[in-house]
């Protein structure tokens, strides 16, 4: 998760080329250059596409930036009379750009190195939609879904449409997996956890898996804690990512009997600080997980001061225990 980044300083030379990270995500040279180099350094099995959830807003008309040192800013959202500022019918335009980087680096990748395709889920990407910014409790989303829930419907149906749009585009360019970000699902409670995390990537799945029966699609519920077993079900991913706070036991003993390849749950904290206590948490991962279908991964991004060695020490950690059982 989060492969590419700032902690790598090939990535940060690319990055002040590009002149802003929209302008590095729209650049389909620099954003395949910066997918590949976490491959090149480290050999994952899988490569995650370079771009951002917040491309579907700014691909929908909406004003997004990415302020320096503060993180996503957008002009927000607050009302149903609002949305008419988006124009859905033009972001074929921006994920035609990002697709090209897709069909660059199914070309450039070595064939056993799947390509993984992304977008957020509606929810969480309606959160920075509404809110403008990131937010602690995405409380200014969840006031509009609950103060007007048939405005807030419209935003979240406009999302899933555009959304499907863009996986779909993303396939045809070359995606061999899909992954589905809802990194705020953890801050609805369960009956609005029901309406809008679960039945939104539900019908993204369900018409995904209609034109693409063959591609795998991951869900990242995060924060969902036991109501993950359902998520799994309702939605039909065929994967999902756990983030930290996930107990191994309950991954392995009541996620994975949905049928489901887990992934997650490594600390991304850990890799900071490295180690012992990483060694210990990789093998604790490894062991708990062991003869469960299972994708060693973290269970939230790596953060920009985790020090590269430390990631090549965890991959091969990661090898040398699965190898030994
Ligand atoms: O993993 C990868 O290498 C693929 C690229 C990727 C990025 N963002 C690049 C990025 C992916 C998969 C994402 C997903 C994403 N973006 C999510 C969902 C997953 C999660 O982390 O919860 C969310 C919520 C976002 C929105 C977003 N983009 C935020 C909140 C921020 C600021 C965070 C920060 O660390 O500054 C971003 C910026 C961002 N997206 C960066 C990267 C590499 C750092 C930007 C930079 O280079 O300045």
């Amino acid at each position: 998760m989060r492969q590419a980044g700032r902690y790598l300083p090939e990535y940060r030379e690319v990055r002040e080329k590009a002149g802003g990270f929209l302008n590095l995500c729209y650049s389909p040279a620099l954003a395949a250059e910066v997918t590949l180099q976490p491959i090149r350094r480290f050999g994952f099995d899988a490569a995650i596409l370079f771009s951002d959830i917040l491309v579907v807003p700014d691909a929908l008309g909406q004003k997004v930036w990415f302020a320096e040192g503060e993180g996503p800013r957008l002009e927000p959202i607050e009302s149903e009379a609002e949305l008419s500022r988006l124009a859905p019918h033009k972001a074929s335009i921006k994920y035609s750009i990002i697709c090209e980087t897709v069909s660059r680096l199914r070309q450039d990748l070595p064939d056993e190195t799947a390509l993984i395709g992304f977008c957020g889920a509606p929810w969480t990407v309606a959160t920075y939609m509404v809110g403008g910014r990131g937010s602690p409790d995405q409380a200014a989303a969840r006031l509009f879904a609950y103060g007007d829930r048939a405005g807030f419907s419209k935003l979240i149906d406009i999302l899933v449409e555009s959304s499907i749009e863009y996986l779909s585009a993303q396939v045809s360019a070359g995606a061999d997996v899909l992954q589905i970000f809802d990194s705020w699902a953890g801050s609805l409670p369960e009956n609005e956890f029901q309406r809008f995390a679960v039945e939104p990537t539900h019908r993204m799945v369900r018409v995904l898996k209609e034109r693409h029966p063959e591609v795998p699609i991951i869900g990242f519920p995060r924060g969902a804690g036991i109501l993950t077993p359902d998520f799994v079900r309702q939605t039909g991913v065929d994967g999902v990512s756990c983030d930290t706070s996930m107990p191994l036991s309950f991954m392995r003993d009541e996620i994975s009997k949905t049928g489901a390849v887990v992934q997650g749950n490594l600390d991304p904290l850990l890799l900071v600080s490295g180690g012992e206590a990483l060694e210990r948490r990789v093998r604790e991962i490894v062991h708990e997980m062991a003869g469960k279908p299972f994708v060693f991964n973290l269970g939230h991004g790596i953060v920009p001061q985790t020090p590269p060695e430390n990631v090549g020490r965890l991959v091969e950690t990661i090898r040398s225990v699965s190898v030994a059982g």
